[in-house]
C-alpha cells in the first residue's frame, strides 16, 4: 500500500460514505474525520470527530498521517458564515497543520463551481482564471490558491480535483457532461496519491463523457485514464428535450442551477 496512514476528511458526507470501504487500498490505516458522527471504526480505521474551524482540533486530527484526502466542508451554495468556517478557516487550519507536521501531500476536493461563470460553449482548462459562480465556488478558489502558496513557499504538494457531478447516475444534460463515476474518482485519487512529483496541480474530475467542457491537459502527467462514461445513461434521457429552457440562465453558464442562487449573505 502506498501509505501507512491517510486521513480522509468529510467522512460522514455523500462521497465519504461511498468511498469509505475502498480507502483501505491506499493505506494500512485510514483515519476518518467529520464534524458529524458516523458510527464506529472498522479494525483498520481510526475516527477523529472534529470541526475544521477548530485550529487545535485540526492539528490533532492531522498528527501521524502521511497524506490527506480533504473532502470535508460545505459542498453547496450556502450562507457565508458556515462556508467561512469550514472552507476558509478550515483549510487554513488544515494547511497550517500540514506544514507544521511535515505532511507531504494533500488531495483537495475542489469543484467545477470554481469555473461556473464560464459559458457552456467555452472549453476550460486549469490555466484559465477562476470564475466562481457563488460563495461556495469562491471558497474553493481560496483553497486552490492557499494550497498553491503552500507548494510555492513550503513545498507541500497538492492535487486539487475540480470534481464534476459525482453521484451514481446522470439524469440531465448538464450531469451528462460533468459526471464522474466513483470508480473513476478512485482511479484519479490513486494517481494523485502515487504520482512521484505533483507539485501543485489542478485536475478535472470527470469520466470519459461526450461533450466535455473541460480540457485536462495540464494534469495529463498524472496518467489518469477514466474508464467510465455517462454514455451509459443516454438512453434514459428523453430523445428530445428542451434543456434547460432557452431563457434559463443555467443554459448559458457552466455552473448550471447554481446560477439560480443570489448571494445568501445575511448581515
Ligand atoms: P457532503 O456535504 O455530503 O459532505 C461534506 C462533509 O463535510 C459533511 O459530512 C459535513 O458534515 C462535513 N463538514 C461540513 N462542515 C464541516 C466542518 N466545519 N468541519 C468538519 N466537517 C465539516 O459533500 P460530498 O458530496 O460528499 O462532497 C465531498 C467534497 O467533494 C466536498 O468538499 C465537495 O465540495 C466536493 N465536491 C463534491 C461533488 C459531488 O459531486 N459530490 C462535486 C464537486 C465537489
Amino acid at each position: 500500500k502506498p501509505f501507512k496512514r491517510i486521513l480522509f476528511t468529510g467522512a460522514a458526507g455523500n462521497l465519504g460514505r461511498r468511498l469509505r470501504e475502498r480507502l483501505h487500498e491506499f493505506a494500512d490505516i485510514v483515519r476518518l474525520s467529520d464534524v458529524a458522527d458516523f458510527g464506529p471504526a472498522a479494525p483498520h480505521e481510526e475516527i477523529h470527530l472534529c470541526d475544521l474551524g477548530d485550529r487545535d482540533a485540526v492539528l490533532r486530527m492531522c498528527e501521524g498521517v502521511d497524506a490527506i484526502l480533504h473532502f470535508g466542508g460545505i459542498s453547496t451554495e450556502e450562507e457565508w458564515a458556515p462556508i467561512m468556517q469550514a472552507n476558509i478557516l478550515g483549510i487554513v487550519n488544515l494547511y497550517e497543520a500540514v506544514h507544521k507536521l511535515g505532511i507531504r501531500r494533500v488531495v483537495f476536493a475542489s469543484t467545477n463551481h470554481t469555473m461556473g461563470m464560464y459559458k457552456t460553449t467555452d472549453l476550460v482548462d486549469a490555466s484559465m482564471p477562476p470564475r466562481a459562480d457563488g460563495y461556495y465556488g469562491v471558497s474553493k478558489v481560496f483553497g486552490e490558491t492557499l494550497s498553491r502558496y503552500y507548494w510555492d513557499r513550503f513545498g507541500v504538494e497538492t492535487v486539487c480535483i475540480r470534481i464534476g457531478y459525482c453521484w451514481p447516475e446522470a439524469t440531465n444534460y448538464r450531469q451528462m457532461t460533468t459526471w464522474l463515476s466513483l470508480d473513476d474518482l478512485m482511479r484519479l485519487l490513486h494517481r494523485a496519491l502515487v504520482t512521484p512529483r505533483v507539485g501543485h496541480t489542478i485536475a478535472f474530475g470527470i469520466s470519459d463523457n461526450d461533450g466535455r467542457w473541460w480540457d485536462d491537459r495540464h494534469a495529463a502527467f498524472l496518467g489518469y485514464k477514466p474508464q467510465d462514461s455517462s454514455r451509459q445513461f443516454a438512453d434514459k434521457l428523453p430523445p428530445t428535450v428542451e434543456y434547460p429552457a432557452a431563457d434559463d440562465i443555467a443554459t448559458f453558464y457552466q455552473g448550471g442551477v447554481f446560477l439560480h442562487n443570489g448571494p445568501k449573505y445575511k448581515p
